[in-house]
């Protein structure tokens, strides 16, 4: 009882309560730099890695949010819209290997052939944020619509730093596992982008008249032609219509879903591009620009709300575009 009651009442001096506050301090301290000294378990660079993970999972979200319209869900690119940025061209080859201390790090397998042509001798991580963060205020090739805007806030953009270092974790990621170069559109080397365009044949009075057709049936609200209305993203673009249905036909996929659905199966580009209007489920496309297409979004009414002419100058119309 006693002995309780002495330390309950026990009142050290003024300097020795200081001394242990310092001690205790110091013991502490040394305590916190043995452990991370010895991390031999590798905690703390397990903790960087699921940084890196982290910053690849928000990067996602800004990529979806800010990039996709122009670069594609899946970094596939968008014709005349934006390159790809998932295309081993441009991020290169990389795998990811576990070091014996935990840490997981990107080694190189390919190297980016985009940064070699354009002779940028940074990281790739570096050019991704310069171009994100600043724009490019001039663009490199007539192919693109538009020039690259500036996202980074301090250039009126929306987005912070570390959303911008987010989105090229994400991108960088893509080296793991990236596009094959014939599933991209590419940019054009340096310089090749100047070319002059193909004059553009003009189009005859009827297909001026289709075009009409196709820019008030509210077309431009999912699909794009360069040049021709909004540009929408839920549809193919239609830039080439006539070059893409020559291989739609040729397809022994496209003949099958046809006669799946009790359509005709289309022998010219004309009656492919006419079927795609009437009865969009009679084959549903692939790819779309945001991911696979999705069969029913493209209205199945048109066969009741153009009018049998407007149809034939609509159809004349996306047949000179090649
Ligand atoms: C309005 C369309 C548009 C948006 C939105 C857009 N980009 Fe781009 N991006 C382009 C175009 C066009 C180019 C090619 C520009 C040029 O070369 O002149 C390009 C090029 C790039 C390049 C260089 C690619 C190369 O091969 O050299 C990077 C990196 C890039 N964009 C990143 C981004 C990121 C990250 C985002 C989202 C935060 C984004 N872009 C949003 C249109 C866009
Ligand atoms: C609400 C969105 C939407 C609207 C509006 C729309 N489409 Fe589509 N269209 C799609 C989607 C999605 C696909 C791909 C899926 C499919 O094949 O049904 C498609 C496919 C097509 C195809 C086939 C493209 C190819 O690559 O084979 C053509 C041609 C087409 N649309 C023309 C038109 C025309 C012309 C109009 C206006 C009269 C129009 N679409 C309106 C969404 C739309």
């Amino acid at each position: 009882m006693s002995i309780i009651k002495k330390i309950i009442t026990f009142r050290p001096s003024f300097t020795l309560r200081i001394l242990t506050g310092l001690i205790s301090v110091l013991i502490m301290l040394s305590v916190c730099t043995v452990v991370a000294i010895s991390d031999q378990s590798g905690a703390l660079n397990r903790r960087a890695t699921n940084f890196n993970a982290r910053s690849v999972e928000v990067g996602a979200k800004v990529y979806s949010l800010q990039c996709a319209r122009c670069h594609g869900l899946n970094g596939e690119g968008i014709e005349g819209l934006g390159p790809s940025l998932a295309a081993e061209s441009f991020v290169g080859r990389r795998k990811l290997v576990i070091g014996t201390d935990g840490l997981a790090t990107y080694q190189t397998e390919a190297p980016s052939k985009r940064l070699q042509q354009i002779g940028w001798t940074e990281s790739l991580e570096n050019y991704i944020i310069a171009v994100t963060q600043a724009g490019i205020p001039i663009r490199s090739s007539n192919v693109w619509e538009v020039n690259h805007p500036a996202f980074l806030e301090d250039f009126g953009g929306p987005l912070r730093r570390d959303q911008i270092r987010d989105v090229t974790a994400f991108i960088v990621n893509w080296s793991l596992n990236p596009l094959s170069d014939d599933q991209a559109i590419l940019p054009p080397a340096p310089g090749e982008g100047q070319a002059p365009r193909p004059t553009p044949v003009p189009l005859t009075e009827a297909q001026e008249a289709g075009k009409q057709v196709y820019l008030q049936a509210g077309c431009t609200a999912c699909h794009a032609i360069r040049g021709v209305g909004t540009q929408g993203a839920l549809g193919p673009s239609l830039n080439r219509i006539y070059t893409v249905a020559q291989e739609r036909i040729a397809d022994e996929k496209y003949k099958q879903a046809a006669q799946a659905a009790g359509q005709p199966v289309a022998t010219t580009p004309e009656e492919y591009i006419r079927q795609s209007i009437l009865y969009p489920n009679a084959y549903v496309v692939p790819q779309c620009p945001q991911g696979a297409c999705v069969a029913g979004l493209m209205p199945q009414n048109y066969a009741q709300t153009i009018k049998p002419e407007d149809l034939d100058k609509l159809v004349d119309y996306l047949s000179a575009l090649r």
